[in-house]
């Protein structure tokens, strides 16, 4: 059972992980990915891709906060103004210590807007060794198969498919 928590205060998140798994959890996912206003304005989810030196904080905090043997995990997207930051912010989580990095291939202002951006996802795979695994209009077996060949990835995640 994996938890997913969502936050922009490093020493809150790192709290709140130990906690998750005082209660069951046996991997901590971190959300920055979530493009809902209220979310973003309180500092969480997708806007944190604006600063990957404060993701990288989140991240290390929480990986320091749960012991070894938990998996730490981080869903991202592309970027929040645009589809540029996702190296810089693999890059980030993979130093904090990520065991693995979920990538919605699409920026916060391409919202859920097809299509996703599946080469975009293969620039961060190779800019880091941390598995990555594919996000993204995937609805069909032959949408699987092209995201797999795109992505450059052996994993998908599927969300409304
Ligand atoms: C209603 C809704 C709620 C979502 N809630 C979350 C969430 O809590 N955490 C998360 O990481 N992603 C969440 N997502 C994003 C999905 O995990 C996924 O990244 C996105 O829908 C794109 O994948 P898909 O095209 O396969 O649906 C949500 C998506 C939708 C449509």
């Amino acid at each position: 059972m994996a938890l997913q928590l969502l936050g922009s205060d490093p020493k809150q998140m790192g709290l709140h992980g130990a906690r998750a798994v005082e209660l069951g959890a046996t991997q901590v996912d971190i959300n920055f990915g979530c493009p809902a206003k209220t979310v973003n304005k309180h500092k969480g989810g997708c806007v944190l891709m604006r600063e990957p030196e404060l993701m990288y904080e989140i991240a290390a905090a929480v990986r320091r906060a749960v012991p070894d043997a938990i998996p730490v995990t981080a869903k991202m997207r592309l970027g929040y103004d645009d589809r540029s930051m996702g190296v810089a912010c693999g890059q980030a989580l993979e130093a904090a210590g990520a065991a693995e990095i979920v990538i919605h291939a699409r920026s916060k202002v391409d919202g859920y807007k097809p299509p996703a951006y599946w080469e975009e996802i293969s620039k961060v795979r190779n800019a880091v060794a941390t598995p990555v695994i594919a996000n993204g209009e995937i609805w069909t077996v032959d949408d699987y198969w092209r995201c797999r060949e795109v992505s450059g990835c052996d994993d998908v995640m599927i969300g409304r498919g």
